[in-house]
């Protein structure tokens, strides 16, 4: 089965959304000009909450082919709860995906797989395909527990019936660091991943999900990812505050020559 790569831009909190047009304005128009192949790869990007009005109008106003994700949701519809936001708000402004479980969320909120996997339902109920982010820490590598990414899959998505959802492999030591895991070691967690998810979740939905890598992804290193068999995209996040970087990324068809 073919899956279509993924190119996610998680621009974490920067850009307010006047910067955000400009951003979304110049990255459609260098793919544009590129011809670039939006039918063959997905453009994501996941800008902060308050540009995503600002940046779904431009997109609807203009006919840009990029898709928008949030950074994370609420495990709750609505109700008292200060500061957070619904995926029903996010599903009426178009947001196709939405982050879950980002390493800096689970580092900083302290969230645990119990609220991921609460807002994979969240995420479902309202019809937005959930970005899991999954990844092990510095001291976790060290300590050889190489199956932390696996288990963080399984907790957020055993039992909920899920039947589309895209898994993000971003190892922590990785993560605006500079320093990239080897396409091989990625490959090997991913497959790992993909093999758990069949066993343990559902055969289909592991053949057509797709698993991207993150970590310190740029144009220049992208290829090697993409050229694996089980690494269907990239979650990028500095590069991707930069379009025509990010075009690049995009474009990565061109690095590896298919
Ligand atoms: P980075 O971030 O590309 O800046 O390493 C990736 C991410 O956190 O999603």
């Amino acid at each position: 089965m073919t899956r279509t790569p993924l190119i996610a831009g998680n621009w974490k909190m920067n850009l307010d959304h006047q910067q955000a047009i400009a951003t979304v304005q110049k990255l459609a128009w260098t793919l544009d000009d590129a011809d670039f192949d939006y039918e063959g790869v997905e453009v994501v990007i996941a800008p902060p909450f308050t540009d995503l009005r600002s940046a779904q109008t431009l997109i609807d106003a203009e006919g840009f082919k990029l898709i928008l994700a949030a950074q994370d949701l609420s495990d709750q519809d609505h109700g008292a709860y200060t500061g957070d936001i619904s995926g029903e708000f996010l599903a009426k402004l178009n947001c196709q995906y939405v982050l879950i479980g980002h390493s800096e969320r689970r580092m900083i909120h302290n969230e645990s797989d119990q609220l991921v996997h609460a807002k994979v339902l969240a995420a479902k109920r309202h019809g937005i395909v959930p970005i899991v982010c999954v990844g092990e820490s510095l001291e976790q590598k060290n300590a050889g527990q190489t199956e932390v990414p696996i288990n963080q899959v399984l907790e957020a998505v055993k039992d909920t019936g899920i039947s589309e959802l895209v898994i993000a492999y971003e190892p922590v030591w990785a993560i605006g660091t500079g320093e990239v895991a080897t396409a091989e070691q990625a490959e090997e967690t991913i497959r790992g991943i993909r093999e758990s998810l069949a066993e343990q979740v559902d055969e289909g939905l592991a053949e057509k999900t797709r698993i991207l890598y993150g970590g310190s992804v740029k144009a220049n290193n992208v290829a090697g990812f993409l050229k694996m068999p089980n690494i269907d995209g990239v979650l990028v996040g500095g590069a991707s505050l930069d379009s025509e970087e990010f075009a690049n990324i995009a474009r990565f068809r061109e690095h590896i020559g298919v």
